[in-house]
């Protein structure tokens, strides 16, 4: 069974991307041939608009997921841009599909709704996508919630190239982890960078203690009891907690009698004790820049030899080759 996933460096990564999708890659390694993960460079083209950043970001994404615990013995850790086969596969994908499906996606949509014209790229976004899971004949794909459609997307082209040149592609599933599919942010809102209310993983303690401040919270007096389901910071703690420490948490959520300070304060002390290995280790990475280069060069070849592989099956079925 292959896993495969990808995650944009647009920017640092959030706990939303740790909790939804970073914590399953980890959970999920084990054999470098069946553990791809990568850095999707050429998707943040349909945001980022600046070439030191976008450098920059790469080698930062990189950074964050060797510190968050990915493992260069147990995965396979590659950027998106060194694996040529797969544009070339975005196009023999892009033949088969509707612009009516593409329509339908979120993404495009979403900035159509507000007015914004989209670009080919944004539009065709969902495409790469699935030549990037195709391509590596992936199973299982962890990602948060806001993807699964894309990966819908990707077993219908799948499914489509299948009917019309016979059994080319497998069809890959997602997976996402209950509880932490959509993880919120400050304001309660899906955490995200386009909506401004992100806690990244690495963020400096001073400016994490101060966000978690303001955290969005109802104004409920004190001594009232309060539903933990219902809130979000409690959601937030539920995802640093132990059983133990979210259960005492939930007792006082239901009995009342305390201050959302005193819960946010826990919230602070958790995240920064639950992070504080991982930046132990991106430390130590950063100081060794050549093995991370050399750990991307490594992953980029054995992807690579796979998508080879799955590109010239593709070919082969529908007459280019
Ligand atoms: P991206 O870069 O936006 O997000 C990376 C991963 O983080 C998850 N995520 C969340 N999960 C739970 N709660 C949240 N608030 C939250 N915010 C982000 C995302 O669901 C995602 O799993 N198109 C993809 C990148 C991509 C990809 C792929 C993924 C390119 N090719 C192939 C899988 C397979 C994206 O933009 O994710």
């Amino acid at each position: 069974m292959r896993v495969l996933s990808g995650i944009q460096p647009t920017g640092r990564f959030h706990w939303g991307n740790y909790f939804g999708a970073i914590a399953q890659y980890i959970s999920m390694q084990g054999d470098p041939n069946n553990a791809f993960y990568f850095v999707a460079d050429l998707h943040a083209l349909t945001t980022v608009r600046d070439a030191q950043r976008l450098r920059k970001n790469v080698l930062d994404a990189a950074l964050d997921l060797l510190g968050l615990g990915l493992d260069p013995a147990k995965a396979t850790l590659f950027v998106q841009s060194e694996i040529p086969q797969v544009p070339q596969l975005t196009w023999l994908l892009m033949t088969v599909c509707p612009m009516g499906l593409l329509e339908r996606c979120h993404a495009y949509k979403e900035k159509k709704a507000r007015g914004l014209t989209a670009d080919v790229g944004l539009f065709g976004y969902p495409v790469l996508m699935a030549a990037d899971i195709l391509i590596y004949d992936s199973d299982v794909v962890p990602v948060g919630e806001d993807q699964m459609q894309h990966i819908e997307v990707a077993r219908d082209l799948a499914g489509s190239f299948n009917h019309l040149f016979g059994e080319t592609f497998r069809l890959p599933k997602g997976s996402i982890l209950d509880g932490s599919a959509k993880v919120p942010g400050l304001d309660g809102e899906k955490m995200s960078k386009s909506y401004g209310n992100t806690v990244e993983c690495f963020e400096d303690l001073k400016a994490q203690r101060k966000k978690i401040m303001r955290i969005a919270t109802d104004s409920r007096p004190m001594d009232q009891p309060k539903d933990p389901q219902t809130d979000n910071l409690f959601h937030l703690y539920a995802n640093f907690a132990n059983a133990e420490d979210l259960a005492e948490m939930d007792a006082l959520y239901r009995r009342g009698g305390f201050g959302y300070g005193e819960v946010k304060k826990k919230l602070a002390d958790a995240a920064e004790a639950f992070f504080a290995p991982a930046r132990e280790r991106r430390a130590d990475y950063e100081a060794h820049l050549d093995t991370v280069r050399d750990i991307l060069r490594e992953g980029a070849k054995r992807a690579s030899d796979k998508a080879e592989e799955v590109l010239q099956r593709a070919q082969l079925a529908c007459g280019i080759r």
